[in-house]
């Protein structure tokens, strides 16, 4: 006789597809196209004329897995982030702190090269570049981006608490990130953007 618990998740088999930027077994499917993230960059004209010759193809797609829900639930999935340059500016997601900002994430790099941006609400940043075999562990209350600094797809396995959440707007309301992530001499570097009015604090954020 079955004691087959309902309130049990049935487990996933989650095959990373390296070569497509993505994981079949996934349950949900993220894309983000140029279109879609007007005032991300700075350079508004460099922005108009990536879009004016834009294919429509997705910028960035995350594919995952969450098979239950509450507390100790994970969403485990891949991230890929395609190649370009806005103005002086790579390619990147839109970044953000989590709605419960105390939960960590981790971040393994599959493919390509990319830059893991990390801010904490009163200013610290950190910057640490991701190739295939690079996790990087982003603890509790970092807002987090990943910049793709190579010129081929940049892909990484992520793992994070499912009640962990997103929140976006705490990037814009603070006129972007502290730092950008631009075109330097070996590469990358970081710049400082002079957009930045600082981040609300904590204590500012819903419950
Ligand atoms: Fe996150």
């Amino acid at each position: 006789m079955s004691s087959y618990n309902p309130l049990i998740a049935e487990p996933a088999r989650l095959k990373v597809l390296v070569d497509r930027g993505t994981m079949s077994g996934a349950n949900a499917r993220y894309e983000k196209r140029l279109a879609d993230l007007t005032g991300l960059y700075r350079d508004d004209s460099a922005f108009a004329a990536a879009l004016g010759r834009d294919d429509g193809e997705p910028v960035y797609v995350v594919e995952s897995s969450t098979v239950e829900e509450g507390t100790g639930a994970l969403t485990i999935g891949i991230s890929t982030v395609q190649p370009g340059r806005i103005g002086a500016e790579f390619s990147m997601t839109r970044g953000h702190i989590h709605a419960h900002p105390e939960f960590a994430e981790l971040y393994y790099g599959l493919s390509g090269t990319g830059v893991m941006l990390m801010e904490t609400l009163d200013g610290e940043s950190r910057a640490i570049e991701i190739t295939p075999g690079v996790a990087v562990h982003v603890p509790g209350h970092w807002i987090h981006r990943s910049v793709n600094v190579g010129d081929t797809p940049f892909s990484t396995l992520f793992c994070y608490a499912a009640e962990a959440g997103q929140d976006y707007g705490v990037i814009e309301q603070a006129g972007g990130m502290r730092r950008l992530v631009v075109s330097g001499p070996e590469s990358w570097t970081l710049a400082d953007n002079p957009d930045h009015v600082g981040y609300r604090r904590e204590s500012e954020f819903p419950s």
